[in-house]
């Protein structure tokens, strides 16, 4: 398959709504499993949210549309897009599916909402300046995640949004610093210095190795 060419020449069907557009694409890119976690965090992020920001379902059902795009094609499809790339995602091309589903979201889907397209981009990550809608989305895909079983950080996770979503981050991202994260991305660095501040804590630990 010709990734680039398939993104380019992808139209929507006017003759039904975004989320039959949505599914279709997901149906003619066999990644319907993916689709089903979409849902499912589209879900989250309006539990998430209280309803306040139904935009976000929308960023939800689109947040790993780049799924179909395997990681040995993420790289070179991301140069040819033209898409900033950072060294850690040279290493590990996964990181960049998040780029590549903001893409989509933005080329094949007509989203011109900014809060969605960066929710989208760094919903893996986080980043160091992120928003709510950021930091709601992040969340949601943690919460409602893409194996199989339930979470294991997930008890720890709830508990702690009870206090807040800063601190419920920062029990995923605690987890993955005690779980070998095999490529630090600095978008994550970043994330894990500002939930720290909020969240009132010294960051004792750094996430580099
Ligand atoms: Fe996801």
């Amino acid at each position: 398959m010709d990734y680039l060419k398939f993104i380019q020449q992808y139209h929507l069907n006017n003759q039904v709504d975004l989320s039959t557009n949505i599914r279709n694409f997901y149906q003619q890119t066999n990644t319907m499993a993916t689709y089903q976690h979409g849902l499912a965090v589209a879900a989250e992020t309006q539990l998430l949210s209280e309803n306040n920001q139904p935009q976000l379902y929308w960023a939800g059902l689109l947040h790993d549309i780049s799924a179909f795009i395997p990681n040995n094609q993420r790289l070179n499809l991301a140069q040819q897009l033209q898409l900033p790339i950072l060294p850690a995602e040279q290493q590990l091309p996964l990181l960049l599916h998040q780029k590549l589903s903001a893409y989509i979201a933005q080329t094949c889907f007509h989203i011109t909402d900014n809060n969605m397209i960066a929710a989208i981009e760094c919903h893996t990550t986080l980043k160091g300046q992120f928003t709510d809608s950021d930091l709601t989305l992040f969340l949601a895909d943690k919460i409602a995640w893409d194996q199989p079983g339930t979470p294991p950080y997930l008890p720890e996770l709830q508990q702690a949004l009870a206090t807040s979503k800063a601190d419920a981050a920062l029990v995923y991202l605690n987890y993955l610093r005690q779980n070998d994260l095999k490529v630090v991305h600095p978008w994550l660095i970043d994330a894990y210095q500002t939930l720290n501040t909020i969240a009132g804590r010294p960051a004792s630990h750094s996430l580099k190795y």
